[in-house]
């Protein structure tokens, strides 16, 4: 079975945006970056709520010449050959190839892709995440943890979910980001 994997790249105080809406603050450096494309090249399937993939989207249009750093050619060609599910009430239409809309997150829709799915599956942003966490659908949380308070924004991590956690990885980076991996084992 596929796992479904919540990756998100947060502030030390744990938000993915900051209380303006910024996260520029959240840009990978090129080791994190790098580390970061080997993690997310056996993803089959990108599950985002629509103001995740609005952010992700200009991948499908982003130039790959040779004048681009290595990391970013090598995340849109992941990017692209990934199919996406964009969770959204008000989206008409997608506008990346692969990519179907979803109008509702239907748990058991997500059980059977799971069984079904060759490559693992990602789910984001934060919103979208949250629910599939409350619904017990993720298994595993990838935090990158960067060196800086925001002091409020958007949470990465969900309100009112209760849930144990076995730390399976972890890594710190010279640029004093730190990543944490967790399974999720059990309420
Ligand atoms: N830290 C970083 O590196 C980083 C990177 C990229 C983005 N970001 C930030 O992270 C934020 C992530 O977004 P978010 O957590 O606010 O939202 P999100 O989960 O990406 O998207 C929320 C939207 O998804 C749709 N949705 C949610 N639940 C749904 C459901 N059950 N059924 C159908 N549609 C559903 C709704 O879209 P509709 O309103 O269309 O119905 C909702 O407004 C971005 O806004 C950006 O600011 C941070």
């Amino acid at each position: 079975m596929a796992p479904l994997i919540y990756s998100a790249i947060a502030s030390l105080d744990g938000y993915v945006a900051d209380p303006g809406g910024n996260f520029d603050w959240a840009a990978p450096d090129d080791e994190v970056f790098a580390f970061l494309n080997d993690l997310e090249r056996p993803i089959g399937t990108y599950l985002y709520g629509r103001r995740m993939y609005q952010t992700m989207v200009p991948w499908e249009t982003m130039r790959t010449g040779e004048d681009q750093p290595a990391v970013l050619r090598d995340f849109t060609e992941i990017w692209r050959a990934a199919d996406k599910i964009v969770y959204s009430r008000t989206l008409p239409a997608p506008s990346s190839a692969r990519t179907r809309i979803e109008r509702d997150l239907d748990p058991s829709a997500i059980r059977q892709l799971k069984e079904s799915s060759a490559g693992e599956i990602s789910i984001g942003g934060a919103e979208l995440a949250g629910q599939a966490m409350a619904a017990g659908l993720v298994d595993e949380c990838r935090l990158f943890l960067g060196p800086v308070l925001v002091g409020g924004g958007k949470r990465a991590l969900p309100d009112d979910v209760r849930v144990r956690l076995e730390l399976v990885d972890e890594r710190r980076f010279s640029s004093g980001v730190v990543y944490l991996s967790y399974r999720l084992t059990g309420r």
